[in-house]
């Protein structure tokens, strides 16, 4: 089997291609990576070649360490993800410490892995500690209708929880932990990363202000979801807002009934 016929990688392709027809990745905008299982690091190792020298990664991620990453490539296209895989994305290995990453296929004529490297696994460091490994995916997305509202409503969490929650029913029952918001920051660094790995501990959706969104799942299904279903609430609110304001919606009642009809336990702090 080659490499490019194994699950994970058509996977991946799909779900690319499916958020660049979301309109979410203009140009280079956003980037995603993908943590392998053991299963598909086994398989791998027969494609790989780890004579590649260790760059660091500008953060430390000591249990990430020794771990195999599927990454999209700096400055590259998600929408010619689909075209050729092996200029557009790589995979990486982290070394011993956590500290250093290399790339072992893929990202061909010197490309690198994306900017947002050190959020990324920032991000999947602390999710991974905190799920007990099973999130393995951090998407990163420049979703139009989220970054609108970053213009407009108050840059505070539990705002856009409420508001987000009251566009569409089941918003609660998809992110029952809510959404974090990290002011404007200069993308790309150690710093950032740290912003968003502080409110990744608590939610599974991060809004960068004026910029766009993190979003952390199980596997790529589930993040695209979690991306779709965040950024379609945030289109209903802009056209809300567009149509005037609220004059009636769902309340704070309304999701304690709804708790109890889905069996989940929705936070008192977002009602
Ligand atoms: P990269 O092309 O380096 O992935 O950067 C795109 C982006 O969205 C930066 O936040
Ligand atoms: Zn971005």
């Amino acid at each position: 089997m080659a490499l490019q016929d194994m699950k994970f990688i058509k996977t991946f392709v799909k779900i690319t291609h499916d958020a660049w027809l979301k309109g979410w990745h203009e140009r280079n905008g956003g980037n995603i990576s993908y943590r392998l299982t053991q299963e598909e690091t086994n398989i791998i190792k027969e494609y790989i070649d780890e004579s590649a020298e260790y760059t660091p990664i500008g953060i430390k991620v000591e249990n990430l360490a020794n771990e195999y990453f599927l990454v999209t490539g700096s400055g590259k296209f998600i929408r010619n993800i689909s075209v050729c895989l092996e200029e557009n994305v790589g995979l990486i290995k982290i070394d011993e410490k956590g500290e250093n990453y290399k790339i072992v296929w893929g990202l061909v004529n010197g490309a690198r892995p994306t900017s947002e490297l050190p959020s990324h696994l920032n991000s999947h460091s602390i999710k991974k500690a905190a799920t007990n490994g099973k999130h393995r995916v951090i998407m990163h997305s420049h979703t139009t209708n989220l970054i609108a509202l970053t213009f407009v409503l108050p840059l505070d969490g539990k705002v856009f929880t409420r508001e987000l929650w009251e566009m569409a029913t089941e918003c609660p029952v998809v992110f029952p932990s809510g959404i974090g918001v990290v002011p404007w920051m200069v993308p790309g660094g150690a710093e950032i990363a740290r912003a968003t790995g502080e409110l990744m501990n608590h939610h599974d959706i991060v809004i960068w202000a004026h910029h766009g969104t993190f979003c952390s799942g199980d596997d790529l299904d589930l993040t695209f979801g979690l991306m779709d279903t965040v950024e379609k609430s945030a289109e209903i609110l802009v056209k809300v807002l567009s149509m005037g304001g609220k004059r009636q919606t769902i309340t704070s009642d309304n999701f304690r009934d709804l708790a109890k009809g889905f069996n989940i336990e929705i936070d008192e702090k977002y009602l």
